[in-house]
């Protein structure tokens, strides 16, 4: 059995009430642990809201006991210390499971390089949060220590045209070729509630990072029902 990885990256949307909101209607609907034969215990569901909502997602999840982590969209490369404006990894960790690293938009428009992925996930192992790294071909350097990855082809980022479930399959073989079969990969690009299925009866595709299709609750909930049958 491969875990199915449902991962919402809301980017910069949802102030605090959005994100509230968001967290009681699909809260809920999450398949509990509990509630599943055994065998299935795979789906992890994960939530990456802005730094600034995080606690107030955290707190909410807590409070219903849903059945989902909550992850930060980027961290510093850096310790603690004097880098203003920077999340360090080892003050995270009180709040997020996960990072996602190394994602395009933030390599088009911050300048994030290889080298920067590199050094975040380093931190982010060091504080004990899981690194999921965005690549956006094979050929993206993946760091050693780096056990989950997503395929994000920028073609299909926000675009409503997403690379074909074939394609995405044949992408995640040569990574595990490259890198070894343990490591777990992930699709995004315009995955929604109707395209969801082809990509996960993929053999090397263990699930999915969501934008634009993760802001809508009742969408997403679709899309985790969807993993959850086929689990
Ligand atoms: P999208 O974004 O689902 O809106 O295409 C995916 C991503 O950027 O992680």
């Amino acid at each position: 059995m491969k875990n199915i990885w449902i991962i919402a990256n809301w980017k910069s949307n949802k102030n605090i009430a959005e994100a509230l909101e968001w967290i009681s209607l699909v809260g809920p609907k999450l398949p509990r642990k509990d509630n599943l034969p055994a065998g299935r215990q795979g789906l992890k569901v994960v939530v990456c809201p802005t730094f600034s909502v995080i606690e107030e997602v955290k707190k909410a999840i807590q409070v219903g006991n849903f059945p989902l982590m909550v992850g930060s969209q980027d961290l510093s490369p850096f310790d603690e210390g004097a880098y203003t404006g920077e999340e360090a990894a080892a003050i995270l960790n009180d709040l997020v499971e996960l990072s996602i690293l190394g994602h395009s938009e933030r390599r088009q428009n911050f300048g994030e390089s290889d080298e920067m992925v590199e050094r975040k996930t380093a931190q982010a192992i060091a504080a004990n949060i899981i690194p999921l790294v965005c690549v956006q071909g094979q050929d993206i350097p993946i760091p050693s220590e780096c056990n989950l990855v997503a395929y994000e082809p920028i073609f299909a980022i926000g675009t409503g045209n997403p690379d074909t479930p074939e394609n995405a399959e044949s992408v995640a073989k040569k990574i595990k070729e490259k890198v070894g079969q343990e490591i777990e990969i992930l699709y995004g690009g315009s995955v929604n509630s109707e395209n969801c299925k082809k990509f996960l009866e993929q053999e090397d595709i263990s699930g999915f990072l969501i934008g634009k299709a993760s802001l809508d609750g009742e969408e997403f909930v679709k899309i985790i029902d969807c993993a959850n049958s086929l689990i």
